[in-house]
């Protein structure tokens, strides 16, 4: 039923995460090189760190991106903005335009997606999954046709984003304004991120499960250029592993 439903997936699993996101920048540079002014999505999020030192020294001068989410309601100068965020682990050290990349605002969610589409779409959309299967912030629930929002933040999800402020829940945004998981699903192509034991689940529920909204990151199954990379952990909970 995968191979039904996921025609062209790939899922890479080495033991490392460093490994893996080798794999994934090797991808990236391959389509910049054919195009310098590609079209990237860029994910925050621990996860895709290794992949972002892994495309140190690649030419991203001419990329262009657009960034998956943002809190609702935060000072884009707070150092756990996305804006902040990305700027400090994307656009910074891997030599990016500010000019040419984009994170959404609360109050420009609408305008959001025909931006990507006047952008031409995204190329190569880079994910985290969250613990509970969210990409980007679309948490349970969210469906398959909707667009760049402003949605509420479960408990679990600010609870897991509390260490990024100082431990404090309270201090953890309750919205945010987040790609739909129709924009991301528009992208041509699709890399996702994940390392560890506590996203073994998700990682399983999200290429192995069926296709529900109470997993986001299933909703993946629908697209036919999904390259999976994983470390051994992450992969832990596949069937097929
Ligand atoms: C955050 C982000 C997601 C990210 C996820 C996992 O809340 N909005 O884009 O994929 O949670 O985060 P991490 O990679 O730090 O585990």
């Amino acid at each position: 039923m995968t191979a039904l439903t996921q025609p062209r997936a790939s899922v890479i699993v080495r033991g490392s995460i460093d490994e893996a996101a080798r794999v994934g920048a090797a991808l990236i540079a391959a389509l910049v090189r054919e195009r310098p002014d590609a079209v990237l999505g860029l994910a925050t999020g621990s996860s895709p760190l290794p992949l972002y030192r892994a495309l140190r020294g690649v030419d991203l001068a001419r990329a262009r991106g657009f960034a998956l989410d943002e809190y609702a309601g935060i000072d884009h100068a707070h150092p756990e903005s996305y804006h902040s965020v990305i700027r400090r682990d994307v656009v910074e050290p891997l030599g990016m335009d500010p000019g040419r990349v984009r994170v959404p605002d609360s109050a420009g969610a609408d305008a959001y997606d025909d931006a990507i589409a006047a952008a031409g779409g995204v190329d190569l959309q880079i994910l985290g999954i969250g613990a509970n299967g969210h990409i980007g912030f679309n948490e349970p629930g969210s469906g398959l046709d909707t667009r760049t929002r402003v949605v509420a933040l479960t408990e679990r999800t600010r609870q897991d984003n509390r260490r990024f402020f100082g431990g404090d829940v309270d201090l953890v945004p309750t919205h945010a304004v987040t790609q739909g998981l129709a924009t991301i699903l528009s992208a041509r192509s699709i890399l996702l991120i994940a390392a560890g034991r506590a996203k073994a689940d998700a990682v399983a529920a999200a290429i192995e499960g069926p296709v529900t909204s109470e997993c986001p990151a299933s909703s993946l199954q629908r697209h036919p250029a999904v390259t999976y990379l994983l470390d051994a952990e992450a992969a832990s909970g596949l069937r097929g592993a």
